[in-house]
């Protein structure tokens, strides 16, 4: 198994650029199997969720052309097999996107239950929920999920969510793109990746309105042609970065960004010491590495990410005082790496879903292991801060999400290397 090898304490300083979102391709991707013709998709990220992906659409018949870096051209047209391979399937999370395109574009889809990070119990009632109320029979078994056009056909809906989320909130946009009628999701999720999967869509043909709001509503239309398109920058791997030099120290120009994603994750930093300017497309940042302690409550957009709380729990366990961080969205989110930053010599104390985190003045290097992909993230910055050495375990975790990490953070001065048993 490869992992880093980091020799920590030395500050950041240059520039880095930052890929497309993560969230929003895995999105995308699947929905370029409701378009008959070539969807052009630039600024596709490099990351080994992304590559599962290409491979369940090649594997169904979708011809994928890469144009240059980051460039594809995908056009399902011609669908040679409707049955998504559920070995890859289960490899990653968003694979369940599949559903939702399969059950629009053809009005039945086997898919196995995905796999990917396995930090809580993630159910899909919601986008069953969703599915049936479009008018699919649903059948569940323990790893696959049968959906077929019910007795009264596929037809647009109503559908309020029960929590939001963002996966059934993509899922049922999907699924209701190409079916008669008007489909309104109410408590809909708000993510920037959804305004993306919305715009992507709508740039191919179809009729959404609302993305970005709690009411998304979905007009859906007989057929969607091809069109270009580019992919967000990935909101999670920018806030990634800014929490890397807010606790390692140093002055770092983030490029790509929407700073106005980032003000959840930018204004946190802020009330921690750290000085932040917004640019049109980039951020600047510079710390001293001294912080102060703060207050986070993870919530779904706008609130600040459930998928950066353990990289600013880093940058607590280095401020001075006493911070607290309430996780809201997975309770059990925690346990993939508290421990191994108390390893480090973090001292975190757990109770239910609130961390309290007492700053110390340096954490140390230690071997420690990834247990999802932000976790491994998280102690990345870690070993960066850390005094000697760090070696992080089970870095394929972390390489389903961060496009060249060790080429980026190299380039900002870091000493990381990646090391292949
Ligand atoms: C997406 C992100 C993930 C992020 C999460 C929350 C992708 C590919 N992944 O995951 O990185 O951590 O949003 O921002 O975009 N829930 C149910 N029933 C459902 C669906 C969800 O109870 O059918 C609950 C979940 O257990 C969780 C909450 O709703 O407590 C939010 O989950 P959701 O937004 O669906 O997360 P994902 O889409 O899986």
């Amino acid at each position: 198994m490869a992992k880093y090898e980091i020799i920590g304490g030395t500050p950041l300083e240059g520039s880095v650029t930052i890929s497309g979102a993560k969230n929003a391709a895995v999105a995308i991707l699947p929905a370029a199997l409701l378009v008959e013709g070539v969807c052009r998709v630039e600024n596709v990220p490099d990351i080994s969720d992304v590559r599962i992906l290409l491979e369940i659409l090649r594997d169904m018949g979708v011809r994928i052309q890469e144009e240059g870096p980051g460039v594809l051209r995908l056009d399902a047209t011609h669908i040679t097999n409707r049955c998504p391979n559920p070995e890859l399937v289960r490899k990653m999370r968003a694979s369940y996107y599949l559903m939702g395109a399969l059950l629009s574009r053809f009005h039945q889809a086997d898919v196995a239950l995905p796999g990917g990070c396995n930090f809580a119990s993630r159910p899909i009632d919601q986008h069953v929920k969703g599915f049936a109320a479009l008018g699919a029979d649903v059948e569940e078994t323990d790893d696959y999920v049968y959906l077929r056009e019910g007795p009264d056909g596929l037809h647009g809906s109503r559908i309020t969510l029960d929590v939001v989320s963002v996966g059934a909130t993509i899922n049922i946009i999907m699924a209701a793109c190409l079916l008669p009628g008007q489909t309104i999701i109410y408590n809909a999720a708000r993510e920037p990746h959804i305004v993306d999967l919305a715009n992507f869509l709508n740039t191919m043909g179809a009729r959404i309105s609302g993305a970005g709001t709690e009411v998304v509503k979905i007009w859906g239309v007989e057929r969607l042609r091809g069109g270009s398109y580019a992919i967000i920058p990935d909101q999670i791997e920018a806030g990634t970065y800014l929490a890397a030099v807010a606790a390692v120290g140093g002055n770092v120009l983030v490029q790509n960004v929407i700073p106005k994603h980032m003000d959840c994750i930018t204004s946190k930093l802020q009330e921690m010491g750290v000085s932040i300017i917004n640019y049109d497309d980039a951020i600047r940042i510079r710390s001293t590495g001294k912080l102060h302690h703060t207050t986070v409550k993870t919530r779904p957009y706008p609130g600040f990410p459930t998928d950066m709380q353990a990289q600013i729990c880093v940058c607590m366990t280095l401020a001075s005082g006493i911070s607290r961080l309430t996780e809201n969205v997975y309770e059990t989110r925690f346990f993939g790496y508290c421990t191994e930053l108390q390893s480090m010599g973090a001292n975190i104390l757990i109770t239910g879903k609130t961390a309290t985190v007492t700053g110390t003045k340096q954490l140390k290097g230690a071997t420690v292991c990834a247990h999802d992909l932000r976790a491994g993230a998280a102690l990345i910055i870690a070993g960066l801060a850390a005094q000697g050495t760090t070696v992080v375990e089970n870095i394929h975790f972390v390489e389903r999400g961060y496009e060249r990490l060790v080429e980026k953070l190299t380039a900002l001065g870091a000493n990381i290397r990646r090391i292949d048993d």
